[in-house]
Formats: C-alpha cells, sequence, structure tokens
C-alpha cells in the first residue's frame, strides 16, 4: 500500500486526477470504477476541467459505477446513476453505451448482478477504482462482516449508513435501506485502486484500514490485500496513523527508487 498524506482536499483530488491521466495516457480505454459520496466530486470536476481544456478525452472510456440504492429510479436526484451523470457524465465525452451502472429496480437481481460482473470481465477488468470509505470503514456498499471475497449482490445497509444519508432524502418518506454493491473480492480484481478521504470523521476508519489487521469487521481493511493501492488522504484522516513520518519518507523518495528500479 502507498499511503500519500496532501496538505488539503484539493491536493488529495490533484493526485487521483493525474493518476487517472497517467493511466489514460498509457491506454485511452481505459476502464474505470467510480464511486459516489463527496469524497471523490473533486476529482470529477478535476476530470472535467482537464476533458475541457482538452487534455483528456473519454471517448474510448467504459465506466463502472460501484454500487446502487434499491429501490430508486434511473432519474431520482438520490440515485447514484444520478449522481454519476450529473457529476461527471454530462460533462464529458464518454459514450452512453459505455457507462455502466447497477440498476435500482432490476426485475431480477441474482441475475442483474451475475450480468455485472461478466461485463466487467468481459472488458477486461477494471484498470482504475476510486473509492470514498464509510466512517464505518465501509467501502462500495460493503458493510462491516461482508465477506472479503464477495461478488457484486444485494445488501442490508447498517443503521449508521442510513442515518448518514438521511440528510439526503430530506422530506421523502422512505430511505433506501438495501443496495446493490460491487463486492470485495471484486474491488481487490481492479488493476489500481485509489481510496481517498479527507476530514476527522474519517481517521479512525483509515486508521483501522491500514494498521489495523485484515478483517471483514474493517472492510477497507481487505484493500491490504491489493497489490497496488494507493491511499490518498488529507492530514485530518491521517491523524490517527502511527507511522506517518515513515509514509511521508517513502513517497518524498519515490521518484529515487523509481530511478533505481529502472536501472535493475
Ligand atoms: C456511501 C457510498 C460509498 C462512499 C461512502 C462515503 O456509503 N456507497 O461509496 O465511499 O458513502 O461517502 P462520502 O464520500 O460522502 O463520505
Amino acid at each position: 500500500m502507498e499511503i500519500i498524506i496532501k496538505n488539503d482536499y484539493d491536493e488529495i483530488c490533484s493526485e487521483a486526477s493525474q493518476i487517472i491521466f497517467q493511466e489514460w495516457q498509457k491506454k485511452n480505454n481505459i476502464v474505470l470504477g467510480l464511486a459516489t459520496g463527496r469524497t471523490p466530486l473533486g476529482v470529477y470536476a478535476k476530470l472535467i476541467d482537464s476533458f475541457k481544456k482538452g487534455e483528456l478525452d473519454f471517448s474510448e472510456t467504459r465506466a463502472f459505477s460501484l454500487d446502487e440504492y434499491i429501490g430508486l429510479k434511473k432519474d431520482h436526484p438520490q440515485s447514484f446513476a444520478y449522481f454519476m451523470n450529473k457529476n461527471l457524465y454530462h460533462q464529458i465525452n464518454i459514450k452512453k453505451e459505455n457507462i455502466h451502472g447497477l440498476q435500482g429496480l432490476p426485475e431480477d437481481i441474482d441475475e442483474h448482478c451475475r450480468q455485472y460482473e461478466t461485463l466487467i470481465k468481459s472488458v477486461g477488468g477494471i484498470d482504475v477504482q476510486i473509492l470514498g470509505i464509510g466512517s464505518n470503514g465501509h467501502i462500495g456498499f460493503n458493510e462491516p462482516s461482508s465477506s472479503l471475497a464477495s461478488r457484486t449482490r444485494a445488501k442490508t445497509l447498517t443503521e449508521e449508513t442510513i442515518e448518514s444519508n438521511r440528510q439526503f432524502f430530506k422530506g421523502e418518506e422512505g430511505i433506501p435501506c438495501y443496495c446493490l454493491t460491487m463486492g470485495i473480492g471484486t474491488i481487490l480484481e481492479a488493476k489500481t485502486i485509489l481510496l481517498l478521504a479527507f476530514g476527522e470523521n474519517k481517521a479512525e476508519a483509515v486508521v483501522n484500514s491500514v494498521e489495523g489487521p485484515v478483517t471483514a469487521t474493517v472492510p477497507a481493511s481487505a484493500l491490504q490485500l491489493h497489490p497496488d493501492v494507493k491511499i490518498i488522504l488529507d492530514e485530518d484522516a491521517a491523524s490517527l496513523l502511527t507511522r506517518k513520518d515513515y509514509y511521508r519518507w517513502v513517497y518524498s523518495n519515490k521518484k529515487g527508487v523509481e530511478r533505481y528500479a529502472k536501472k535493475l
């Protein structure tokens, strides 16, 4: 794992969008796995900006959403499909047929989830997966106790997650308590994973995920098993890490080790 500690949210987003840009330069038909939530919004804004400046072209890009609420139509303002359209897809030149998401109202949930997995495999897998983290350590909607080998499936949200979502469903009768999400096993198959977190309320989930044991109780701790994961944090989200100085040291000496590795 590479732990990258930045000064603020804007720097987190610059780092993540730069990594996506570099991967896109290597492979224009990059396959992205994309998360919703407040955390990746700044990254999407930077990608849109690069597209508008003519630096990035998404015409061959494919995108897969990480999760979706069960019971919401695609055009519901709180659906993740709506979120991704509004905050990214409608502002770049990605082709409609290259946008993939889990449906909120599938006819057959199990079949829909199986097809999603098959589709991801059929395009060669996800190249870069963007993740946020829940304050209980969830990734996607893989709540604590999710199997570390889980695949795309339906899940019941924890009361804690439902509560934190309440603010977004003001004036509505039912807040979704079920969802579809890529599994932890699915996420771990992405070639590169970028987990982003900012703010103090993520600090405990971050330290448990990065420096704690690998456990289903903290789903993001499964990322310790992945060979290419970057955890990009601001000072607040990194505040409980015990090896901060070491992570900074590694990051600031990265160029040197890369040069050396290339010579070998
Ligand atoms: C939801 C999403 C996750 C997201 C998490 C954190 O549960 N399913 O993908 O990472 O919220 O959201 P935020 O980035 O708003 O803190």
